[in-house]
């Protein structure tokens, strides 16, 4: 796979990782302010990306973020193994997997979990989240129209189902932490009333056109950390995420003039802005140069209160992963998955 061996634990030109910020858990474990995404978007595959883990590593990444369905937790999982024989001990890492759709029934959430842990070679994850709230899947690559006949709304007894299966995988010592993902508040307070291991994090949608203001300050008031999927815009999501009227927050103004003035991509004012608002950015890429550009951006000067306010004045509410693929029969559309109305839309 590697057509080099890799610079680990640190390349020369690496950011040092005791340098990264690191945001508390409920637990007190630390998890690094930003982490690498594994997601290919269709464009990237897995020896690619795997790849990739090793140059992130090399430059001193250290959290990275997986899920069953990127379909390369295999591949992965060789790379995180060969990271932790250069040298890099296991704690000094922070591991997220999720549990794909296809996977939510009772007694099917420990053996998906245990997959996971197998292909990606490591004996406890450091966080496992519920990738979307509803059981509905679809086959890779289908049409954003389609409707599987067995996908249904939102049923709270089945997440909390779900969820009771997540919380044994804690007591288990399969996973340190569980979390959520795609939730709303609604959905929220319902899995706080009931969960008896509150989520610890919650991986959401978050860039400088869709900052998400009330359900960011409900995490924090909750004591849920942030964590931000498509931090840059997500420029390269496969087609069927693409909808006419999504904008382009690397093409925005305010964040072109501030990257000019800095001297470096737009793409790395959006990293850098998600890390100084408090959320954990978890940009993917797969090339050395971009990974190293986005780590210096966590640990460069912050961006001055001016430029803070100005990127906060870029919101415009643009969600980019709709989820049309997760909708039932009947559904009106894709607004219905994400509760608009301030109640969990229950099935
Ligand atoms: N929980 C969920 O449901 C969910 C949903 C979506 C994503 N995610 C996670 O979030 C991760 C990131 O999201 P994403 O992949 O959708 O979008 P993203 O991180 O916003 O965008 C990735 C693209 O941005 C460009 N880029 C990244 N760093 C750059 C830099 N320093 N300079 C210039 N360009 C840069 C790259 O383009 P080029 O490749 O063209 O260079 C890369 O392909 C995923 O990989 C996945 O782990 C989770």
């Amino acid at each position: 796979m590697p057509d080099r061996a890799p610079e680990l634990p640190l390349a020369p030109d690496g950011v040092d990782p005791g340098r990264i910020a690191c945001r508390i858990l409920p637990t007190g474990a630390r998890m690094p302010a930003i982490g690498l995404g594994t997601f290919g978007s269709d464009h990237y595959d897995a020896e690619t990306i795997a790849q990739g883990v090793l140059t992130a590593a090399e430059v001193g990444y250290r959290h990275f973020d997986c899920a069953a369905v990127y379909g390369n937790e295999a591949l992965i999982g060789t790379s995180l193994e060969a990271i932790q024989r250069a040298g890099v001990a296991r704690d000094e890492m922070f591991i997220t997997s999720k549990l794909w759709n296809d996977s939510h029934g009772e007694g099917e959430v420990i053996p998906a979990c245990r997959r996971s842990l197998d292909d990606l070679r490591l004996d406890a994850l450091d966080m496992y989240l519920v990738h979307w709230p509803f059981p509905n899947h679809h086959p890779p690559g289908c049409d954003v129209d389609a409707r599987n006949p067995l996908a249904r709304p939102y049923v709270h007894a089945d997440y909390m189902r779900t969820w009771r299966q997540m919380e044994c995988l804690v007591e288990m010592g399969l996973v340190r932490h569980i979390g959520t993902s795609n939730m709303t508040i609604p959905k929220l307070e319902l899995l706080l009333r009931d969960a008896e291991v509150k989520p610890a994090c919650n991986q959401m949608e978050l860039h400088p056109h869709m900052q998400q203001r009330e359900l960011f300050a409900f995490l924090l008031e909750q004591g849920i950390v942030p964590v931000g999927y498509s931090p840059v815009g997500s420029p390269n999501r496969p087609s069927r995420d693409t909808t006419p009227g999504d904008t382009v927050d690397t093409e925005d103004p305010v964040i072109r003039a501030i990257a000019e003035r800095l001297g470096v991509h737009p793409a790395v004012i959006c990293i850098k802005w998600a890390e100084q608002r408090g959320q954990v950015p978890i940009p993917f890429s797969a090339k050395r140069d971009q990974q190293l550009a986005s780590l210096k951006a966590i640990v460069s000067e912050p961006l001055n209160p001016a430029d803070m306010e100005a990127i906060a004045g870029t919101d415009r509410n643009c969600r980019l992963i709709k989820g049309q693929v997760f909708l039932w029969e009947g559904a009106s559309g894709w607004e219905d998955l994400w509760d608009m109305d301030g109640v969990a839309a229950e099935g």
